[in-house]
């Protein structure tokens, strides 16, 4: 395997701890040569702002475009509450995504088998659970113009906006999905209230009767989407929705699964005319949780589970891949937990400890 260079952005809270476990599974993965991965790391987020006075410094910007893929940890707190939007952590996110062009959020949502008793749902309705978010990442409100504060009419504005080719690129990245899996396909707006869910179900469904064939297609508005997920999750396969539903009902999705501290998640870019290559962030679904960093609590499997997702997509390292997925798996069917997924039964450790877990079934 050639070399391939990971750029590993920790950012805040639990973000530090959970990047230290991601860097000591390439280390053993390395070792074992599984993989051959250079890790490169930088400041981010709240951290960097702290540092450098930008959540998203010049330097780590130019370290994602070089890197064949970044691992983000998380990013955010209330130490950074009263900085301006446009410095905030969660700024920083937004704008690394947008530079990186990662328009395609898959957000998967399985439940692990040893783990289908932890969900806040019947066992029978979320085992063997394992559904595919596609989330529109890099325009609708979180971009759109005009926003801000309008003084003049004492109101405040956010601007949901979407073109035909925003649609159109992440809906057939979903169609692909969809192909690959089980060939069922929801697409998710409010098509009975806005103008943007109106257009996004037009334009999906002239794109599926010119390249959707095989996929089983249906429209569903997302409030009903919301209730359906907490109702029969098992029903989807794939779902493909706008930025800020796709948010929503990612939470959702991965709380359904035991624990949002399982979720991983990968967004990617368009192929590279020339290479072929696509830009790709990987990222756990959960954010910094602030109210336990730097206590060794933290659950690492979503970052594990995403770096996985770095090795099965931008680092064609399918077998590594799943001999970490195999790892993580085993160890929660050894019921050896954080305390998020714990049990009566389980042996309760920390990040650090279910980290070494982990490594010694690779
Ligand atoms: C997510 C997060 C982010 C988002 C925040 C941290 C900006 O909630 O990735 O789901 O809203 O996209
Ligand atoms: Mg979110």
């Amino acid at each position: 395997m050639t070399n391939n260079t990971l750029l590993l952005l920790p950012g805040d809270g639990i973000g530090q701890e959970i990047a230290r476990a991601a860097t000591q599974v390439i280390d053993a993965l390395n070792q074992s040569q599984r993989t051959a991965i250079e890790v490169r790391t930088a400041d981010f987020g709240g951290t960097a702002y702290d540092r450098t006075g930008s959540p998203l410094p010049p330097a780590t910007l130019d370290a994602a475009m070089d890197a064949d893929a970044v691992l983000m940890g998380a990013v955010g707190g209330p130490q950074w509450d009263d900085v301006p939007r446009a410095l905030r952590p969660e700024a920083g996110l937004l704008g690394l995504r947008k530079a990186m062009d990662v328009f395609a959020n898959l957000r998967p949502a399985v439940c692990f088998p040893a783990l289908a008793a932890s969900s806040s749902l019947k066992q029978e309705l979320v085992e063997g659970l394992d559904l595919m978010i596609v989330r529109e990442l890099t325009a609708g409100v979180y971009f759109g113009t005009p926003r801000g504060h309008d003084p003049e009419n004492n109101r405040v504005i956010d601007t949901q906006s979407y073109t035909q080719a925003e649609i159109e690129r992440v809906a057939r990245v979903a169609f692909d999905l969809a192909r690959a899996r089980g060939g069922k396909l929801h697409s998710v707006e409010k098509a009975n209230v806005m103008e943007t869910g109106a257009f996004w179900r037009k334009v999906v469904t002239d794109l599926h009767a010119k390249e959707g064939a095989g996929i089983e297609l249906h429209h569903m508005y997302a409030d009903n989407c919301a209730m359906q997920l907490v109702r029969a999750p098992k029903q989807f396969d794939v779902i493909v929705t706008d930025n800020l539903f796709g948010d929503l009902l990612s939470d959702c999705a991965a709380m359904l699964t035991g624990s949002l501290g399982m979720l991983p998640s990968a967004s990617l870019s368009s192929p590279d005319p020339t290479t072929g290559r696509r830009r790709a962030l990987y990222e756990p679904v959960h954010g910094s949780a602030p109210d336990i960093a730097g206590q060794d609590k933290a659950n690492p499997c979503a970052m594990l589970a995403s770096l996985s997702m770095a090795l099965r997509y931008s680092f064609a390292g399918a077998d590594a891949a799943d001999v970490l997925d195999g790892a993580i798996a085993r160890v929660l069917a050894d019921n050896v937990r954080t305390q998020d997924i714990a049990n009566d039964a389980s042996t309760v450790v920390g990040c650090t400890a279910m980290t070494q877990h982990i490594i010694a079934q690779l």
